[in-house]
């Protein structure tokens, strides 16, 4: 049977290298939107730039570019907007590892940004980071029109702030031993808000329909809260040298989880219950979704 012109025979190895080239691009960018390390506030500026450039995935801002294609939507402002995103990632990973929060001592498999810099710079980058991704999604470059800046500057804001990611963080640190239902609303706040950002990006700047607008927000529900059971399962089965962080801390904290509370094999069904459901959500696109469909599965089966 001939294979559709959408899916190249080894979409797996296609999809490998358009998340390798994605990276890339994103790296570029990123590095030329990040200010330059000079003036006496260079201390800063090396510490924002380490911990955003360094070796990530950039999973969040390939997710925005390939679903930006689904909608045509002008690349130059995705990749903008989705720098932006990931600006908001790299300081949550800052925060997220400082000894207030989990105390962590290596990223991307380095040291993290408190231990290669100090806590207090640590602490401003972070803040910096935040502060420059707004300043990344409201300029005129991201999109001439006012009206789209403004929506993809609110939906970040809310996605970052006390509803989405730092209010995930709070609930994550009170760490009671709490029931599935109320897990699986700190993991869809904590991680699943950013990602989901990360699918919006296009559907803002391309003015994209109502069917496929409520398609992708039920994939990226999914699709967030999956990426963060997987990666609890890393925590509870990686090894560090793959991961690239310190692994088995969760438990040992005595975090809930779904991993700490239903164990690694049901974790990995609803992983897998989850996959299934973001596959379903796609189906409206058919096979222009090949890729996105395909990256299902692969993200979800990463080892760090
Ligand atoms: C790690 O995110 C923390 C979570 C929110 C799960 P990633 O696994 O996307 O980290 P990087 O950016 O690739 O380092
Ligand atoms: C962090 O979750 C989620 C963020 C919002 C940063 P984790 O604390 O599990 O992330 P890792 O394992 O340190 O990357
Ligand atoms: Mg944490
Ligand atoms: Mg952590
Ligand atoms: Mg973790």
């Amino acid at each position: 049977m001939p294979v559709p012109a959408s899916e190249p025979p080894n979409l797996d190895a296609a999809l490998a290298q358009r998340i390798a080239e994605a990276a890339d691009v994103v790296t570029v960018a990123l590095d030329e939107l990040l200010p330059r390390s000079e003036g006496p506030e260079a201390r800063l500026i090396e510490a924002m730039r380490y911990a955003a450039l360094g070796p990530g995935k950039r999973l969040r801002p390939f997710f925005a570019l390939e679903t930006g294609r689904l909608f045509d939507a002008d690349e130059r402002s995705v990749l903008r907007a989705a720098c932006a995103l990931e600006c908001i990632h790299a300081y949550s990973l800052v925060h997220d590892d400082l000894p207030a929060m989990d105390d962590d001592d290596l990223r991307r498999g380095r040291p993290t940004t408190h231990k290669q810099y100090d806590e207090g710079t640590a602490l401003l980058a972070g803040d910096a980071l935040q502060t420059a991704a707004f300043e990344i999604m409201s300029h005129p470059d991201t999109h001439d029109d006012a009206d789209i800046r403004c929506e993809l500057v609110a939906r970040l804001a809310m996605a970052s702030g006390a509803r989405g990611m730092a209010g995930g963080q709070m609930i994550d640190m009170i760490g009671e031993r709490a029931d599935l239902g109320q897990i699986a609303r700190m993991q869809r706040m904590k991680t699943g808000a950013l990602i989901a950002f990360a699918f919006e990006i296009p559907v803002i700047i391309a003015r994209a329909g109502e069917p496929a607008r409520h398609a992708l927000h039920g994939f990226a529900q999914d699709f967030g809260l999956a990426y963060q059971i997987v990666d609890d399962l890393i925590d509870a089965q990686g090894k560090l040298d793959e991961a690239g962080k310190a692994v088995g801390k969760d438990a040992a904290r005595g975090k809930a989880n779904f991993v700490t509370l239903l164990g690694v094999g049901a974790a990995r069904e609803r992983v897998e219950l989850l996959a299934a459901q973001c596959r379903a959500h796609l189906d409206i696109f058919g096979g222009e979704a090949s890729y996105l469909r395909a990256s299902v599965d692969f993200v979800l089966d990463r080892r760090a």
